[in-house]
């Protein structure tokens, strides 16, 4: 699939995140010092919404039960190891966009 465009950039400012759905399916766009990463919003687990967990250190705690995971690569960093699928993103012309 194509970049798809998801948000404008100016909704997602440095150190901040956003759950956008695309096709029914929602994604956690996350701002980490200026540059925009995005990874499944589900949490493996139990479905939990990753993009409203905790950050830090470029890294997401699952709001439910806090596995976490890499923001830059999905990677599963605790728990039973289980990443989520991370998507490229880019931004152009004052949007954002992910490749899905
Ligand atoms: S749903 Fe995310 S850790 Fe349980």
């Amino acid at each position: 699939m194509a970049f798809v465009r998801v948000a404008d950039e100016s909704e997602l400012t440095v150190d901040s995140r956003k759950i956008v759905i695309v096709s029914g399916q929602e994604y956690a766009l996350f701002n980490v010092s200026g540059t925009v990463y995005c990874i499944d919003n589900a949490c493996p687990h139990a479905g939990g919404p990753l993009g409203e967990g905790h950050v830090d250190s470029g890294a997401v705690s699952c709001p439910w039960h806090c596995w976490y995971f890499d923001i830059k690569t999905g990677e599963g960093l605790y728990g039973l190891g289980i990443g989520v699928g991370s998507y490229p993103c880019k931004v152009e012309d004052g949007a954002i966009l992910i490749d899905i």
